[in-house]
Order: C-alpha cells, then structure tokens, then sequence
C-alpha cells in the first residue's frame, strides 16, 4: 500500500516551477511531427482545408486527452504501468488497468526506435549543411546526398548510435539534472532559431503564397484520409496516448494549473508547427518546387531550395540545428517512461536503467536503419521494419492508448478525483472538459481505428 506521504512525490523527483514543466512538455511535443512530419501531410493533403482539420483535432481531442494524462500521472506519481495500476485498483478495484500503462511503455520503446533513425539524419545534415554539400547542388545530386546516408547503413547507424547517445547522456542525470537542464537551454534557443528563419522567409520567400497555401480553406482537396491522419497526427504531435505525458504528469508539482500548463503547451505545439509551415513553403514556392513532395520535404526538396539561396548555408545549418534540437527533447520523453518503469519495479538505478534501455532500443533501431537497405525487401505487417513500426505505434497503438486514457479519466475516475486534480474554478470549463473526455474523445478515435482497420485490408499499404 502506497502512503499518502510517498504519493505526495514521485521517486524520481519533482519539476521545480511550472516553467521548467511547459519547457519539458513542449519538448516533448515539439519535434520531428511539427518540422518533418506536419509539413508534409498538409503539402500531400493540399494545404489550408488540411490544417484546419487538423486545429480542431487539436483542440478538442487533444487537449482534454492531454489534461486527462497528466492528471493520472500527478495523481499516481508512478510511471505509468503503476500509476494506472494504483488509480484503476483506487477507482474500480481493477488493476489490470495497468496494461494501459504497459502499452504506453511498449509504445514508447518502438518509437524510439524509429524515431532515433530520422533524429540521426538530422544531425547528419547539420554537417552537410555545414560543409557546404548543398551549395548550387541540382536535384540530382542532393537526391544522392540523402541515398547516400539512408542507402548506407554504416553511416545511418553512426547517427543513429550518436543521436541514441545524446538521448541516454541526458536522462542518466535525472529529472532536475537532465531533463529540466536540457529543456532549460534546448527550448528557448529553439524558438529563437525558428524566429530568424520566420524572418528570413518573410523576407526573401513567397510568404503570401505560403500563406495562401496554408489557410484558404480548399475542401475540394481534402480527403477522408486525409481528415483522419489529421487527427492521428494531433496524438503524435501532442506526445499524448503513450504515458510519456503521464511520466512527466508524475514530476508536477500540486499547486501547478493542469488545464493552463495543457492550454500553453498545446498553443505552443501548435504555433510551433505552423511557423515551420511558413518558414518551409514559402522557401519551396521561390524555388518553383513541389510541396507536395511528400516525406523526402525536408531532406531532399528543402536542401534543393537551400542551395540556391543566399545565405542558403547559415539557414540550412539553422534548420537542422533546429529539426535536431527538437527531436532530442522529444527522444527525452520517450526514453523517460521506460526508465521510470524499470527504476521503480526492479530496483535499478537509474543510469544503469537508462543505458541498459538505451542499448536495447538502439539494437532495435538497427533494424531501421536496415529498412532502407539491406533488409529494404523484408517485411513485417506494413512493409519494412520502420514503416511497420511506424504504422503500429502512429495507427494502432497511439489511438487505443489514448482511448484508454480518455475513457478512464471520464468514466472510471470519481468526479471528486478528477475535478480535485484538475481544480477549475469555472464549472463549466470542467464540465467540457468532462464531456469531451466521456464523448468527444473516445468517438474521434474509433474512427481512427475504423480507418486503420480498412487499411489493414490492404495488407502491405502502411506506413
Ligand atoms: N510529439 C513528438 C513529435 O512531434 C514525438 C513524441 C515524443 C511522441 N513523445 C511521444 C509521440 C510520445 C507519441 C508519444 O515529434
């Protein structure tokens, strides 16, 4: 039985402001989504229409199922198998809600694996940014650039390895120490690395086309398809659905606002990928380019744009500085679940938890970057490893996490349990806030679910 007094801390420690929590969740949130990923769904799903899709999804799916985490986090102050253990026990006399908390961890651990790949690309092209591979390179010769590090297995491996090690240098050190000390410096040179490069496609890109493309609402353009990967998107990018938002729910202090911290740190996520947006299509449609290019966006069409502007050199090397920056907070948060898990259950401490975690997931990651090459031609249930995986956790895993998540904080949990963590002055705040976790949330995922299930009909098509 946990005593009042151990549930007022978590053994892992505790954030020290409400600051140091918005800067280590908006880590969280802000990363490969927002500058790799959201760019180029809305390019592939024709612009404006897309992202207003997708800013619904966000505000009310995501947000109340962001409240809802980081309220069973503060309240379990376990990582999350426990704490969804503890709470389902103190709420319904069930513990086998702690497989919620189970799937997150395993969750977790398989986005990293794949995630780690891509970060590490992105460190490797704040080199060849650097040296000047980009400068007046045609599109052939920057395709090759990219072949040439995913073709290559010992070099994506190198960044992989690298990125991995990043990852595990900073959780060793704990909550204070690591975390918040990394989130601390990383967040705000992040901003400030976004805004010059805002200014420099106001500047010299077409801004007004970008802008255009990003908020006429064309809904001749939108898809089915293209609503629902939306609202995936919003689990992704919110970080939510996985226990990485509980595990940091944990670490939260009791006098810290649930519902203003979510508020900021959903209105950041979002900010924050749509300024990408109009740093990126701005710069593509000066340079006649395609932006519907799809996943190579960024590390093909991008660095043809790159090389031919001026100062193409200093803002390709922003870029990626950026893009890096951003997935190594983001790595943090998905490492941390893990680590907290193996910390509390077995006894372990912490930093040979974390390498021994971080070994494990690297091995795995291997596999990824074995995805576009020697194993290019092996597959698993969606095509190769990192699609599979990449399917499993964004399509499957990430929704039923978050249905779950949903579901438990709006029926299981007392009203008293909930409304005394959340704390809103404003009862009808807390009544939206009830019925979009009872209704609204758990609808909007059996449709995501609806949806991957009829792509699973076309076995092979994922990814
Ligand atoms: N949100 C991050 C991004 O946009 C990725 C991420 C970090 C994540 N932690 C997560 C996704 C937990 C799902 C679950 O890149």
């Amino acid at each position: 039985m946990v005593t009042s007094e151990a549930r007022r801390r978590s053994p892992q420690g505790s954030w020290t402001s409400r600051l140091a929590f918005v800067l280590a969740l908006s880590g969280a949130a802000v990363g490969l989504g927002n500058i790799w990923k959201f760019p180029y769904i809305a390019g592939v799903n024709g612009g404006g229409a897309f992202v207003l899709i997708y800013l619904v999804c966000v505000f009310a799916v995501g947000l109340p199922i962001m409240m809802s985490e980081i309220l069973i986090g503060r309240r379990g102050r376990r990582n999350p198998i426990a704490t969804m253990g503890l709470l389902g026990e103190e709420e319904s006399g069930n513990r086998k809600w702690s497989l919620v908390g189970l799937l997150g961890v395993g969750g977790s651990f398989i986005i990293l694996s794949y995630y780690s790949v891509v970060a590490g690309w992105a460190v490797a092209y704040i080199f060849e940014s650097v040296s000047g591979d980009f400068a007046g390179a045609n599109p052939d010769q920057i395709t090759a650039i990219f072949g040439g590090l995913t073709g290559n297995w010992v070099a994506s491996a190198f960044w992989h390895t690298l990125f991995m090690g990043m990852t595990v240098f900073v959780v060793v050190r704990g909550v204070v120490q690591g975390l918040e000390r990394a989130v601390r410096v990383l967040m705000p040179v992040l901003l400030g690395l976004l805004l010059l490069l805002l200014g420099y496609s106001m500047v010299e890109g077409e801004f007004v086309q970008g802008l255009i493309f990003m908020f006429e609402p064309r809904f001749d353009e939108l898809t089915p398809t293209g609503v629902l990967s939306a609202l995936g998107h919003a689990f992704f990018t919110l970080s939510i659905g996985m226990g990485a938002v509980m595990a940091y729910g944990a670490y939260v202090p009791d006098n810290v606002s649930i519902s203003a911290t979510s508020v900021t740190v959903v209105g950041m996520d979002t900010g924050i990928a749509l300024i990408t947006g109009l740093v990126i299509f701005p710069i593509v449609f000066a340079n006649g380019l395609d932006p519907a290019e799809g996943p190579g966006l960024i590390f093909v069409t991008l660095p043809l744009a790159f090389g031919n502007i001026p100062g193409g050199t200093i803002v390709a090397t922003t870029f990626f500085l950026l893009l890096s920056f951003a997935a190594w907070t983001s790595a943090i948060s998905l490492i941390e679940p893990v680590v907290a898990w193996v910390t509390e259950s077995r006894g372990i401490s912490r930093p040979a938890a974390t390498i021994g975690i971080g070994v494990a997931i690297w091995a795995l990651g291997l596999l990824s970057v074995l995805s576009f090459n020697a194993m290019a031609d092996v597959n698993f249930m969606w095509g190769t490893y990192f699609d599979s995986a990449d399917f499993l956790t964004s399509n499957i895993m990430l929704p039923a996490g978050g249905f779950a998540i949903a579901v438990f904080a709006g029926w299981i949990m007392s009203r008293r349990s909930t409304a005394g963590e959340l704390r809103l002055t404003n009862p009808a705040a807390y009544r939206l806030w009830r019925f979009a976790s009872r209704f609204v949330a758990p609808a909007a995922v059996v449709l995501i679910f609806l949806n991957a299930i009829g792509v699973l009909g076309w076995l092979g098509m994922g990814g």
